[in-house]
């Protein structure tokens, strides 16, 4: 029976490139969708940018752009990577269109009609300055456990303590630095309780047809047991996002409208292809709703999703992928040991298909995080790909094509491997049903492992040699080159861009899952081109020097011959003789590659204060964008109050050598006018600067 699926994976936030993180959901993804359409099932697979929230507002304001064109370049990025790790949706839309709007307003209607909204004041930390409700992580302060400074209003890093920011002691507003005062606002609540019954029964479904991992139905009950808590679901302006019908400055917060983006995505869809929406999300509907999602976002989609579409009439999840977080090399991705690896840095260096296989080979059913070792993914992919998969084609192709024309025999030499490989098809289509495509790879590899020890047995090349072989040497062949389109039926789920090599060297249509059932005979086959190399060290070395911080990264990019004494300034450097090209000239000018030596880069003004026992000095903290944050002491308290500096832009030289102050390292120098004598002037660039580019 021909099923009707809708697929969709999380949608990524706009505000940043995407990751390798992020591509283990996005893949497993794809993955399923492939399989499923090999197997002759209607998939449609959409998603989009989640567009809306404060984090987004800012991060525009803070690159000078509207939210509207920040999140159009955004996508961009995000689009081609998709594009190019083979992630394919039918539609790739945003949360901010209007077909989300549309959709938002009238599962809001709803929900109100059915008296499931609720309306209360509540007491929330607002940024007098800025003008502004501030969420908990604008909010830092002193942590009200152990003490340690410059924490968020959420959560203290250091002790691992869980507050309330109004328990922070000396708040301040990350966004503008003042200090945040109480103030009342009125929101809107879901009242998540009275769908405790339907929540219960959707979650209790058991066998084929269960909503989501065991263990992730058993984490979704723990929250019952706690008791199901009204949820928050506006926010005031300023805010991007959609206005709430009927209010005023009230916004729907981002979570809200972020699934519903799932439906505005598929309406597009529907608006190209001619498709029935209602058929696909009215209640009752007969198709399959499948989200995968990280484990972070279970509650939304296990709670507030569901109940959320139930209560508006429409129809609830089938089920929900659960997928772990990635580390790399055995640790949590870190920016400062540069395994924060974005997923244009893969793609730069390395095969998409082969990060696709190793995330395969180790997702298996579970929720369990998984780990990228680079050494060992190097070693997998030489040794499964290259030295099994591959190397069954290229031991026999060239027989083949020399030998007989390029025209497999009209027969096989051994049927029984074809039948035992032909006959794999329904476990292997009930293990990537299921999502264990570990276990999937793995017995792809030993079948891989037979059909080469296989090969090697009956060699082939020695048959080549005695003319009476040649009829066998040409059904051994034609065993093997259909072996290893079998072979390549079962990955191509993984491996899309090297099936599509595979299928051109076959000289075949695109391959279903039920090819594997009959053999390829009598048929002619194209010349044997390399289908994948080994990954080069050298390729990995490089991936990882574009996320080595920053300043491992600067001293990285810089050529070797004009390497400066290390980040000296300018009027040091001019002293060094003899590196040819930074030969200090005697005509009082400075060349262009001793100019070229000061790194000048724009920095924002995050925090600015004073400092006990200095009288000229405030110590500020820089933020240089990719370069990170840089603390140093400038000597302007003649002239500026610290609450007037944060969130400023000015000029910053970014590799002037760390200087150990009486009050701390100063890591860098801000730049300012002044007449002898004079106050100073801090220098701003003009709008449409952003933290860390380098003024040249
Ligand atoms: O956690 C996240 O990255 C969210 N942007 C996921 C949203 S998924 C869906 F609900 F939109
Ligand atoms: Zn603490």
């Amino acid at each position: 029976m021909t099923r009707q699926i809708l697929v969709t994976h999380a949608l990524p936030y706009a505000n940043g490139p995407l990751h390798l993180g992020h591509m283990v959901g996005y893949v497993q993804t794809d993955i399923w969708v492939r399989f499923q359409r090999m197997c002759g099932h209607e998939v449609r697979f959409v998603a989009g940018e989640d567009a809306h929230g404060t984090p987004i507002m800012l991060a525009a304001e803070k690159a000078g752009v509207s939210p509207e064109s920040f999140i159009a370049e955004i996508k961009v990025g995000h689009e081609n990577d998709f594009r190019e790790f083979s992630v394919a949706h039918d539609c790739y839309h945003s949360t901010h269109s209007p077909e989300n709007q549309r959709y938002a307003e009238l599962i809001w209607s709803r929900l109100k009609a059915r008296d499931v909204i609720a309306a209360r004041t509540i007491q929330q930390l607002y940024d007098p300055v800025r003008d502004m409700f501030l969420p908990d992580r604008y909010i830092k302060g002193e942590c009200p456990n152990c003490g340690s400074a410059d924490q968020y209003g959420d959560n203290c890093e250091v002790c691992g303590k869980a507050y309330s920011p109004t328990d922070l002691k000396n708040p301040r507003s990350v966004v503008s630095g003042a200090t945040p005062v109480m103030r009342d606002s009125e929101h809107y609540f879901f009242e998540l309780a009275k769908f405790q019954g339907f929540l219960e029964t959707w979650l209790s479904q058991g066998g084929e047809s269960e909503v989501a991992q065991p263990s992730v139905v058993a984490k979704l009950k723990e929250w019952f047991a706690a008791g199901l808590k009204d949820w928050d679901v506006s926010r005031d302006a300023p805010y991007f996002g959609f206005a709430i019908p009927g209010t005023t400055g009230k916004f729907f917060y981002v979570w809200l409208d972020a699934p519903i983006g799932y439906m505005a995505s598929f309406a597009r869809l529907c608006e190209e292809k001619g498709l029935d929406f209602g058929h696909w999300w009215n209640a009752g509907s007969t198709t399959e709703l499948h989200h995968f999602i990280g484990k972070d976002i279970v509650n939304f989609h296990g709670l507030f999703w569901p109940a959320m579409l139930q209560g508006s009439d429409h129809r609830t999840p089938t089920k929900l992928h659960v997928n772990g977080y990635l580390t790399v090399n055995g640790a949590k991705m870190s920016k400062s040991r540069g395994t924060f690896i974005k997923a244009r840095s893969y793609l730069k260096h390395l095969e998409s298909d082969y990060l696709r296989y190793y995330f395969a080979a180790k997702l298996g059913s579970g929720v369990d995080d998984l780990d990228l070792d680079l050494a060992d993914f190097k070693a997998r992919i030489d040794s499964d790909i290259v030295g099994k998969y591959v190397n069954m084609a290229s031991r026999v192709a060239g027989f083949i094509n020399s030998r007989f024309g390029g025209l497999l025999a009209d027969q096989l030499h051994d049927d029984a491997l074809f039948r035992d490989f032909a006959d794999e098809a329904d476990h292997l289509r009930d293990l990537y049903e299921h999502g264990d495509y570990a276990a999937a790879v793995r017995e792809i590899m030993l079948m891989a492992d037979d059909a080469n020890a296989e090969i090697q047995r009956l060699a082939p090349w020695t048959m080549a040699k005695d003319p009476s072989r040649e009829r066998e040497l040409h059904r051994v062949c034609t065993s093997f080159v259909n072996a290893f389109r079998q072979i390549t039926i079962y990955l191509k789920p993984v491996l899309p861009k090297l099936a599509e090599a595979a299928e051109d060297f076959l000289g075949v249509l695109p391959l279903q899952w039920g090819d594997a059932a009959e053999p390829l005979l009598s048929h002619a086959i194209n010349a044997y081109k390399p289908l994948a190399l080994r990954v080069e060290q050298k390729a990995i070395d490089a991936m990882l020097a574009e996320e080595a911080p920053p300043a491992a990264a600067a001293e990285a990019e810089k050529p070797k011959a004009a390497k400066p004494a290390k980040a000296a300034p300018a009027a040091v450097a001019n002293e060094n003789k003899g590196d040819g090209k930074s030969d200090a000239r005697s005509d009082g000018y400075l060349s262009i590659d001793d100019f070229a030596k000061v790194e000048l880069r724009i920095a924002r003004i995050e925090t600015a204060d004073h400092v006990e026992g200095a009288d000229k000095l405030l110590r500020l903290t820089l933020d240089l964008g990719d370069l990170g944050k840089r603390q140093v002491f400038a000597g302007i308290k003649s002239a500026y109050a610290p609450e007037n500096l944060v969130g400023r832009l000015t000029v910053c030289v970014a590799n002037l050598a760390p200087r150990k102050m009486k009050f701390g390292m100063s890591e860098g120098m801000v730049l300012a006018a002044s007449a002898e004598g004079g106050a100073p002037f801090l220098l701003s660039p003009d709008a449409g600067a952003q933290p860390g580019m380098r003024i040249k």
